[in-house]
């Protein structure tokens, strides 16, 4: 793995955006792997100012609430619709749809979505305990597209955006993790202390399902860009 430690969460976005800028320039059609979650937000923004033409990328998210319609102000269509799509002009975007009642059918489109539209380049935040997507310790390092359920860590972390603990989603359609490691390429990025032991389980541990992220050890391509917060407790630098 790749990986660059840097000043802060600016200096992440703007090499985070360089590379992903680099790809979207570098062929006819191309497939990005997007991400949700306050560590893409400073990307996001450098693409809403400077607008590069995307009219030749289609999009695939990560994941989505179940049970939370894109008009809801804390479904992740909200937040790309808001952050991204409806400011640039993407050839096709895509995301699991939360509202499908039919989980089994939901995950399974998704999957022919993803094999129509594989990545070329992945990005990824992660959660504190290490998640990727919502791919939680324990859960199997085969799964494709799939019904997550949140660990409390996650659920307690994410209700910072909702009125309460209760309003957090207990359950979203995910990309599994054999799904991200489809990508051609993944760039992961993360800053804070908070993440700082999920980063040295990633970078240093052994690849386990009780930290999902590990597994990117085993993928030929991976960039991560992180602070020095989220390094802090790496052994080598
Ligand atoms: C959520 C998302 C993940 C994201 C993680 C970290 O649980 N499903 O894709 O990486 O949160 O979020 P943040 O970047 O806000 O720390």
């Amino acid at each position: 793995m790749n990986v660059n430690i840097v000043k802060d969460k600016a200096a992440i976005a703007k090499m985070a955006y360089d590379i992903m800028l680099d790809m979207i320039n570098s062929k006819d059609e191309v497939t990005l792997g997007l991400a949700t979650g306050s560590s893409p937000e400073g990307i996001y923004e450098l693409f809403r100012k400077n607008k590069p033409n995307v009219s030749h990328v289609t999009t695939v998210n990560l994941d989505e609430y179940i049970g939370l319609d894109a008009e809801h102000d804390q479904s992740y269509a909200y937040f790309m619709n808001k952050h991204l799509f409806h400011h640039l002009n993407f050839k096709q975007t895509f995301l699991p749809n939360g509202m499908n009642s039919d989980f089994a059918g939901e995950c399974a489109h998704y999957d022919e979505i993803l094999e129509e539209n594989t990545p070329d380049l992945q990005l990824l935040g992660i959660g504190n305990n290490g998640h990727i997507a919502f791919n939680e310790p324990g859960m199997s390092f085969e799964l494709t597209t799939n019904v997550a359920e949140l660990a409390p860590a996650t659920v307690e972390a994410n209700s910072r955006y909702f009125a309460s603990h209760d309003d957090v989603p207990k359950t979203a359609f995910s990309m599994g993790i054999k799904s991200i490691m489809q990508a051609k390429e993944i760039l992961l990025i993360a800053s804070g202390v908070g993440k700082a032991e999920a980063i040295k389980g990633m970078l240093e541990g052994p690849v386990t399902n009780q930290m999902p992220a590990s597994i990117l050890q085993q993928h030929p391509k991976v960039t991560v860009i992180i602070d020095e917060d989220a390094a802090s407790l790496l052994s080598k630098k």
